[in-house]
């Protein structure tokens, strides 16, 4: 039974199926159907076979099960964005009942896996804060304040760290217990722990970045326009901000060991900083994105643009290809242009043609 988990714990660790952002997979059919929201997130929460303590959480807060699940699609969507430009582009796999990230991009601790974790919780961690606000949810620790029965955004700051302290016990359950018992010197590191430590790091990096990204907003009460009283609020920005900054964490991520010593997380250049909280760490150095490796597919047959200046984009050919000169089609776009706006409400758009170039790499 003890080699089963352990061998079920390797799995699930190569594979990646038991990352909670699986649960991407998932969304479709959890909010699909209203009606039974409750019976596929408990049997959803029954796939955590190899992770106890989240499975406990999932069934005990199984409401906010959607909102993580919604909030990992957004998190997918915007990675992609932010990458689309970039050799890794943080394409997913197909089947879905496989994991949904190439393992060898996530089966070790990369610079991709660190921001992928970032982005995940913060996403997730955004998407349970909005909810919570919305007062949809039954787990939320606002939802009793009577200060925010009557308005119709929520005042509660609560949200957002009861959200914060939510995702991160989620996303990294098991490696919390490992730490906390390792302050009862009962465990001893192991490359699995390591790697859980730098998934802990980054999830509350992105974690902390939603935190500080929060802005004031503020509405006038009294008589029209007389503003008598201010009532002003935190709100937490959009992911899209979020993500620009977690990019830029992932652009100047730190390669980091843990010291045997306190698990803590050093420079492995030990005349570098170390990291600090609002960076992303990894251990191990990432595939060459160029060449086709393991379940990678190199980046051949990658769109690019065949006119833009290696030096000031990343989506230019010389870049996307690895200095592989593209295959360059000519094809003609027709889109809608010239459009103007007629009072009120109509859009005239003409139609225009115009042929473009399109990179691919070989
Ligand atoms: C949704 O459920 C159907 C059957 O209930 C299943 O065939 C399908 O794969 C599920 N989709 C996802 C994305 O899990
Ligand atoms: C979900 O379960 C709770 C109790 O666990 C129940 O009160 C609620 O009505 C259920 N929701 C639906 C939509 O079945
Ligand atoms: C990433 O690139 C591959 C080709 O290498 C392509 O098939 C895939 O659609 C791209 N994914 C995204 C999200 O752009
Ligand atoms: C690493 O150590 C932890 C705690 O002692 C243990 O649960 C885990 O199975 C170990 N992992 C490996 C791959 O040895
Ligand atoms: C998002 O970023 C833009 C540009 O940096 C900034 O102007 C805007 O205020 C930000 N929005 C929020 C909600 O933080
Ligand atoms: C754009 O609209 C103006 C006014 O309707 C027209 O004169 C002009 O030719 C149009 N340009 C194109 C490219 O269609």
């Amino acid at each position: 039974m003890h080699l089963l988990g352990l061998f079920l714990l390797f799995l699930a660790i190569v594979h990646g199926v038991n990352s909670w952002w699986q649960i991407s997979r998932k969304h479709e059919n959890m909010t699909n159907s209203i009606a039974l929201p409750n019976l596929s997130a408990k049997k959803y929460c029954k796939q955590f076979i190899s992770y106890k303590k989240r499975q406990k959480l999932c069934f005990e807060k199984h409401d906010l099960l959607i909102p993580i699940a919604l909030g990992a699609n957004n998190a997918i969507d915007i990675c992609q964005t932010r990458m689309k430009n970039r050799r890794w582009n943080c394409s997913t796999l197909n089947d879905v009942d496989g994991p949904l990230f190439h393992d060898s991009v996530v089966g070790r601790s990369t610079r991709e896996l660190a921001f992928l974790h970032s982005i995940f919780s913060a996403s997730a961690m955004l998407q349970i804060a909005v909810s919570c606000s919305k007062g949809d949810l039954k787990s939320c620790s606002c939802k009793s304040n009577p200060a925010t029965k009557d308005q119709k955004v929520s005042t509660c700051p609560q949200d957002v760290s009861f959200a914060r302290k939510f995702i991160l016990k989620f996303a990294n359950a098991e490696f919390l217990k490992l730490k906390r018992e390792f302050k009862h010197k009962k465990a001893e590191a192991n490359k699995t722990i390591h790697e859980g430590l730098v998934n802990i790091a980054n999830s509350e990096t992105g974690a902390a970045t939603v935190t500080k990204h929060q802005k004031h907003q503020c509405k006038c009460q009294g008589v029209s326009g007389s503003c008598a009283t201010k009532t002003c609020w935190l709100v937490p920005a959009s992911l899209k901000n979020i993500s620009l900054s977690l990019f830029q964490s992932y652009i100047s991520a730190v390669n980091v060991k843990v010291k045997p010593e306190d698990w803590k997380l050093k420079n492995s250049d030990s005349n570098l900083l170390d990291p600090t909280e609002s960076q992303l760490v990894f251990l191990d150095p990432s595939i060459n994105y160029c060449l086709k490796e393991e379940d990678w597919h190199g980046v051949s047959g990658r769109q690019c643009d065949p006119n833009a200046d290696s030096s000031l984009s990343t989506g230019s050919c010389s870049y996307i290809c690895c200095d592989q000169h593209p295959t360059v089609e000519e094809k003609i776009i027709t889109e809608k242009c010239n459009c103007s706006f007629i009072w009120c409400c109509h859009i005239n758009c003409n139609t225009c043609s115009e042929t473009r170039e399109f990179g691919y790499c070989r």
